[in-house]
């Protein structure tokens, strides 16, 4: 039995479909984010499990219990919010224990469920400052608090970090990972920030106009993305697409003379004469002036720019016509204008169908 399943929930504006079908099935303590672009209907799923947007059709279960048409408040979940929606004129502590206070929960009960989650998110200081009187990321640990009270069978988060700064956001990453781990209650994160769906993750579901394009853990994603879609929005810099023809066992670089080798993985599936997209991640490239790589493939280059970002140099390159990146170590010997090549691992590899950007299978 799941501990929350999404099954074929679709969602109408009018005539506008907004969420075309949407499955997901997560066992207890998985910390689900949905992950894609603005406008893609995270916010909507996540509004229709919380029960403050209906569904046209399509069932949400927890544990074996259908939800839909049950009260929000009757639905053992608790949602935190990007704008914090702290009550100005209510102190932190009454702020926390709100939602139990209106349930009726005795004071007693009610004071030692305050002082647990605010030892837990280090603000038992604050607990008698109003709102006003806290920075951006206590605010955030408030509103967190004020769901951690509840001890609901699912937290359900939309982009709570995005009005942080930076510096605070990275903390507050850590902070809601180690919360995490700690309590083990299932999650539904929404962000549209690849690094946070990464960290935070147990399974990643990339979204694209109102549909999942895939859904994995951190590593599937990353590692074997099912689209072009997935490749270019997870990962910065975004994964190098080089458009590139099958020919006779090699990969021929689109409007150069550059032949890569074709990986034994693909040789049953790539046609003769097909134009493919070739991906290739910055990080999985190096330099390597010679072509003495034993493995793997080397492509001849022509740096045009090159970028020292502290970890590592950015080096924007061109072969033939085509443009690529490669993120390199930062004392490497490499400079404008450079005639040089990079090398990557066959493993490094992967080839789409442009015609309909899905993963060629290996
Ligand atoms: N009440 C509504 N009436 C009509 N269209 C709506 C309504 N709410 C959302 N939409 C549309 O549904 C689509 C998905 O919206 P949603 O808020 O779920 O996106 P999102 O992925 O959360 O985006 P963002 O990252 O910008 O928050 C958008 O095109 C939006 O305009
Ligand atoms: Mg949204």
């Amino acid at each position: 039995m799941s501990a929350l399943e999404i099954q074929n929930i679709r969602k109408s504006y009018g005539a506008v479909d907004t969420l075309k079908g949407i499955d997901i099935a997560l066992q207890s303590g998985e910390f689900l984010v949905l992950l894609g672009s603005s406008g893609c209907g995270k916010s909507t799923l996540l509004n229709i499990i919380a029960g403050l947007a209906e569904a046209t059709s399509g069932d949400i279960k927890i544990g074996d219990r259908s939800i839909i048409g049950v009260h929000p408040k009757d639905r053992d979940i608790a949602m935190v919010f990007q704008s914090y929606a702290l009550y100005p004129n209510l102190s932190v502590r009454r702020n926390i224990g709100f939602g139990l206070e209106m349930r009726k929960v005795p004071l007693a009960v009610r004071e030692k469920a305050v002082l647990d989650a605010a030892k837990l998110l280090q603000i038992e200081p604050l607990l008698d400052r109003k709102p006003s009187q806290l920075s951006g990321g206590q605010r955030q640990r408030v509103a967190i608090g004020r769901a951690l009270v509840r001890k609901p069978q699912v937290f359900l988060f939309d982009e709570p970090l995005s009005n942080l700064d930076a510096k605070l956001r990275l903390e507050m990453r850590t902070e809601l990972k180690r919360l995490h781990q700690m309590l083990k209650t299932t999650v539904v994160y929404v962000t549209h920030d690849q690094i946070e769906a990464m960290t935070l993750a147990t399974r990643i579901a990339v979204m694209k106009d109102g549909r999942i394009e895939q859904l994995g853990t951190p590593e599937e994603i990353y590692n074997q993305p099912a689209t072009l879609y997935v490749a270019g929005f997870v990962g910065a810099p975004p994964m190098n697409i080089l458009d590139v023809e099958v020919d006779n066992g090699a990969l021929a670089i689109v409007g150069s003379d550059i032949r890569l080798p074709l990986p034994d993985r693909f040789k049953p599936i790539a046609r003769d004469g097909a134009r493919l997209a070739l991906g290739i991640r910055p990080e999985a490239l190096r330099l390597a002036p010679s072509a003495s790589q034993a493995a793997g493939i080397t492509l001849p280059v022509r740096i045009e720019v090159v970028e020292l970002t502290g970890p590592e140099l950015v080096a924007t390159a061109r072969a033939g016509q085509q443009r690529l990146t490669a993120c390199l170590a930062p004392r490497t010997k490499v400079g404008q204008g450079d005639v040089t090549a990079f090398s990557a691992d066959d493993d490094a590899l992967h080839l789409f169908d442009p015609a309909t950007g899905r993963a060629c299978p290996a």
